[in-house]
């Protein structure tokens, strides 16, 4: 049997991983500013999360959602006092990005009793049902997914929401950092404006934080940069560390009723054993500090660098905007083996490094990536 082959797929094979860095066949090292699409959130096989993953294994495993499971009261409750300000919310866990933002649609609409979406231009929120036809992706959304129930709206455009929003919305899906879309950062003021016109109409506001939460932005979730709260805020991706695992949270007065929501495998005693380290590990190491920091620095720098277009994000989700981002990153993986993301539609590269990235890390980049420019613009 063959795989089915919907993957353009880097050249290589990872055998091993640690930390910052991960090894392919031929024992090339690389330095992942990638993070495996920014699902590594504290470095790969950190040992405290070996040690919790197969501890739980060795307990017990798996058992569906139809017997009372305290890691998932232990996880929520880890979780809670991390995202400082949610700590009154309610946690449903399931497995994957896609199947969180699915959850979050029909919870609003569920709640409000209506049926309409409003999402933006540049949008990603997965692959799914409702959720792909909510991303501004048209070559991705096959003709089961058409729906006229979502409503787009031009990105961090406050006039154009506002003429938009009436008593039909249940709700206004929008990513903490837009991350497919090139890393665009919504301003202070449209947030602000998304929570206020929710309020008016009875609309929720749904935070999509898959890509930019659990730290990535340097604080819990990159929305509270902008000093507003949401009713429902999804998760996944640096929540597992690559263990298999997604969420939403949920504001107190959405009501909860037996059989609105459930999954086989979401929450499983495997997955929140991993999240639980992940918890741990953002504490202790206080990897929301380190990514403030060493993102800030990233950031400063990469202003400095002619040629750049733009350099957007918060923390350690940076969107590096240039003509030829995609021999420059090319090289940076051959050349000076280090792994980055992109965005190809928006010519931009994206550094999505594991939190616990050093400093010492960063300038080992920086360096890499001068001369990458420079060997670029002789070239030409
Ligand atoms: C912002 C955002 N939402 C949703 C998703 C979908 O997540 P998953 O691939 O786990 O379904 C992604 C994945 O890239 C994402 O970046």
């Amino acid at each position: 049997m063959n795989l089915f082959d919907v993957y353009p797929l880097f050249p290589f094979e990872l055998v091993k991983a640690e930390g910052s860095y991960v090894w392919d066949e031929n024992g090339n090292k690389y330095l992942d500013l990638y993070g495996g699409h920014a699902v590594i959130s504290i470095g790969h096989t950190h040992p405290h999360y070996v040690k919790l993953i197969n501890e739980q294994l060795n307990k017990i495993g798996f058992y569906s959602n139809s017997v009372q499971i305290p890691i998932q009261k232990e996880l929520a409750k880890k979780l809670g006092e991390l995202t400082g300000g949610y700590e009154d919310y309610s946690l449903f866990l399931c497995n994957s990005g896609a199947e969180a933002n699915e959850n979050a649609l029909k919870l609003a609409s569920f709640h409000t009793g209506r049926k309409k979406i409003v999402a933006f231009s540049k949008s990603f929120h997965g692959r799914t049902s409702a959720v792909v036809a909510a991303t501004d992706d048209k070559s991705i959304i096959a003709p089961i997914n058409e729906t006229s129930n979502i409503i787009f709206v031009p990105f961090n455009d406050e006039a154009a929401l506002e003429a938009v929003m009436n008593n039909e919305i249940a709700g206004v899906i929008i990513e903490g950092l837009q991350g497919v879309g090139g890393v665009q950062v919504p301003t202070d003021s449209f947030l602000q404006k998304v929570r206020s016109l929710c309020d008016k109409f009875g609309a929720l506001m749904i935070m999509d934080e898959i890509q930019s939460g659990y730290g990535r932005s340097g604080k819990f979730f990159a929305h509270q940069h902008s000093n507003v709260k949401a009713d429902i805020i999804s998760m996944a991706k640096g929540m597992g560390n690559g263990f298999p695992i997604g969420g939403i949270i949920i504001a107190p007065h959405i009501e909860a009723k037996h059989g609105m929501l459930g999954t086989t495998f979401g929450g499983n005693h495997l997955a929140c054993a991993a999240a639980i380290a992940v918890c741990d590990i953002i504490k202790q190491e206080k990897l929301m500090q380190n990514a403030a920091e060493v993102g800030s620095y990233l950031m400063a720098e990469l202003k400095k660098f002619e040629g750049i277009k733009d350099v957007r994000g918060y923390g350690l989700m940076i969107g590096v905007e240039l003509d030829n981002y995609a021999e420059v990153r090319k090289k940076l993986m051959n050349d000076f083996k280090i792994l980055t993301g992109v965005s190809g539609k928006q010519n931009t590269i994206r550094l999505l490094p594991p939190l616990n990235i050093t400093k010492a890390e960063a300038e080992k980049f920086l360096q890499a990536f001068e001369q990458v420019l420079n060997s670029v613009a002789v070239a030409k």
